[in-house]
């Protein structure tokens, strides 16, 4: 698929108040830090279209990107953060939450793991509650150029056995790197199959 637009329409904390209309939307949610708001901008090929930033937290809102005019790209802030503080970390929930089960629009979540680190429980648990609640998600494996290749597939294929203990089925999986523009096209094939579904 090629992108030919990407804009910027709004950013939020209230579910209620995003985009109206029918558009189907795709969500990039995982630990802070964990390379969302890159891997946005690789997708898009905008460089500078979700703000990035080294320092963990720096997405709060919920974020709309309309795409060719068609579909929506959602940039989520990071969940897990401890710095911002018990109440900001609820509150930060509270938003992915409300967003996850109440947007009837989005089709799909992707869920960004990095690929360096073992299983981690908190992401481990928020599969599982993407199951109990019925969210359709894909994974994404993160920051690939940061590993050896032969490390890369031992990381990752040792997440999936992790996964096969809870599901009997695998989730689509994508292995990325926004430095490297690694699983730009699989990412945006899969999705443009998913909208030529819907149509
Ligand atoms: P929050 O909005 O804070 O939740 O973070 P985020 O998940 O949106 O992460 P962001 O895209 O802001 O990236 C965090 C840091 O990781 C930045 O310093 C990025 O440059 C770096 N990063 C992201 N993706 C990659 C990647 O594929 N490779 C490498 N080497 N660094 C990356
Ligand atoms: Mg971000």
């Amino acid at each position: 698929m090629q992108i030919n637009s990407a804009e910027f329409v709004i950013s939020n904390t209230d579910v209620r108040k995003c985009p109206d209309g029918q558009l189907p939307e795709y969500a990039f949610i995982g630990r802070s830090n964990v390379g969302k708001s890159s891997l946005i901008n690789m997708l898009t090929g905008r460089r500078g279209l979700a703000m990035t930033s080294a320092t963990p937290g720096k997405t709060m809102l919920i974020n709309h990107f309309l795409i060719n005019k068609q579909w929506y790209i959602v940039d989520l802030p990071g969940y897990g953060f401890a710095r911002r503080g018990q109440k900001g970390k609820e509150q930060i929930e509270r938003i992915i939450h409300s967003y996850i089960l109440q947007r009837a629009q989005m089709t799909c979540l992707f869920v960004l793991i990095d690929s360096r680190h073992e299983p981690q429980r908190i992401d481990l648990e928020f599969i599982e509650w993407l199951g109990e609640n019925g969210v359709p998600f894909a994974l994404v494996f993160t920051k690939a150029d940061k590993m050896k290749p032969g490390a890369l597939s031992a990381n990752t294929g040792r997440y999936l056995l992790k996964l096969q203990e809870q599901w009997e089925e695998l989730p689509p999986h994508f292995i990325t790197s926004s430095e490297e523009r690694l699983g730009r096209e699989e990412l945006l094939e899969y999705i443009d199959n998913i909208n030529k579904q819907l149509k």
